[in-house]
């Protein structure tokens, strides 16, 4: 009898610890955002820093708060203090948080900004309705926010542009673009899987295909890559309207964010631009039939943020089917299925 209450008691010490260990959890996003957001990577790429020249590089009012924050960041692997010196330095992952090309700096500052944690916060009622939190949250959906807010759709461009980036090498080894002339990117943000392709095939032409704020934005970086001249930018509502003209097309990352009347109305309006020999392709998540933690999560967070998922491939099938389109092939490219870069090859039928 006594045994078994020890045995209960010790079964829920753990269950304990195991609990709050997620606020720690919690924390460690706020803190890998605190670091982004001050920019403590670029500062330890210069020198190590003690706590109080961090504190007059950053500015802060405080050495003392500043070192208590550092701690945390020390736990989760972001600085270390170098034996010699005791100095703060910078570990490869807090490289990754650079401002330069390559780093993932974005990715964090637009998947912690208010437009994810906000709707996140309130994920019991997305539960409840089986909808996204994200009007509610924000009063407005997750696309019109960033409309209204440039810091944010900046950071996350930036972030569709760093992992677009890290896709577009496996894509474009798998699936050859050679021979189409005009080359549709729908949704295709500030341009870089257009650019990608346009760089590998010197003959292509590209149009962006986007929000018209987005497009907009998009002029500079593909100016900056001396691809203007080869791009159309055109801005809508892909709900409404794809432009026509192109030799193939492409939705890259678009359907895992919308629910399946949109996905098919996003399908159709590709399929009513589309030639009977034009190619679709569709790269994005591909959940297999067994469970998996990373996409579980996303497929979680995307009902969240904006009544999206990840899908599977008879998910796909079935949307296809119902916009009158035909999968041909499917290219499940070496990055693996934790990044968005199965191919769908589609036509119509
Ligand atoms: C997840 S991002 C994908 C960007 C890009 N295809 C990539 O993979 O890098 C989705 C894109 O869809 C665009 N979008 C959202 N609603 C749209 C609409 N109604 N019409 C056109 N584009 C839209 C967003 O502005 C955003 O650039």
């Amino acid at each position: 009898m006594e045994e078994k209450a020890s045995m209960d008691a010790e079964v829920t010490r753990t269950a304990r610890k195991q609990l709050f260990g997620f606020f720690e959890g919690g924390l460690a996003v706020n803190v890998l955002s605190a670091t982004a957001r001050l920019g403590i990577a670029d500062h330890l790429a210069e020198r190590p820093h003690n706590e109080v020249e961090l504190s007059d590089a950053l500015g802060a009012a405080d050495p003392e708060i500043v070192v208590r924050f550092l701690r945390v960041a020390e736990s989760m692997g972001l600085v270390r203090r170098s034996p010699d010196s005791g100095r703060f330095e910078e570990t490869p992952m807090l490289t990754l948080l650079r401002r330069e090309d390559g780093s993932c700096r974005n990715t964090v500052l637009a998947f912690t900004a208010p437009s994810y944690s906000r709707p996140a916060e309130m994920a019991h009622l997305a539960v409840l309705s089986g909808r996204s939190t994200t009007k509610q949250a924000l009063g407005k959906d997750l696309w019109e926010h960033y409309a209204d807010n440039l810091e944010e759709a900046t950071w996350f461009a930036g972030a569709m542009h760093e992992l677009t980036n890290t896709v577009a090498d496996c894509v474009l080894a798998g699936y050859s673009f050679a021979g189409r002339d005009t080359v549709v990117d729908v949704g295709g943000s500030h341009g870089v899987f257009l650019s990608r392709i346009l760089l590998s095939h010197s003959e292509a032409k590209g149009i962006l295909f986007d929000r018209p704020e987005v497009v907009e934005q998009a002029r500079r970086p593909l100016d900056d890559l001396g691809l203007t001249s080869r791009v159309r930018f055109i801005g809508g509502n892909f709900l409404r309207e794809v432009p026509d003209g192109g030799d193939l097309y492409v939705l890259k990352s678009v359907l895992c964010d919308w629910d399946d009347e949109n996905c098919t109305r996003i399908l159709s309006c590709c399929h009513d631009a589309m030639g009977t020999d034009t190619p679709l392709v569709i790269v994005d998540w591909l959940r297999p039939d067994q469970s998996d933690v990373t996409l579980d999560s996303i497929d979680f967070l995307q009902a969240v943020l904006v009544n999206g998922r990840v899908r599977t491939l008879s998910q796909y099938e079935t949307l296809l089917h119902a916009a009158d389109l035909r999968l041909n092939r499917v290219l499940r490219t070496a990055t693996g299925s934790d990044m968005p870069a199965t191919v769908m090859e589609v036509f119509r039928r």
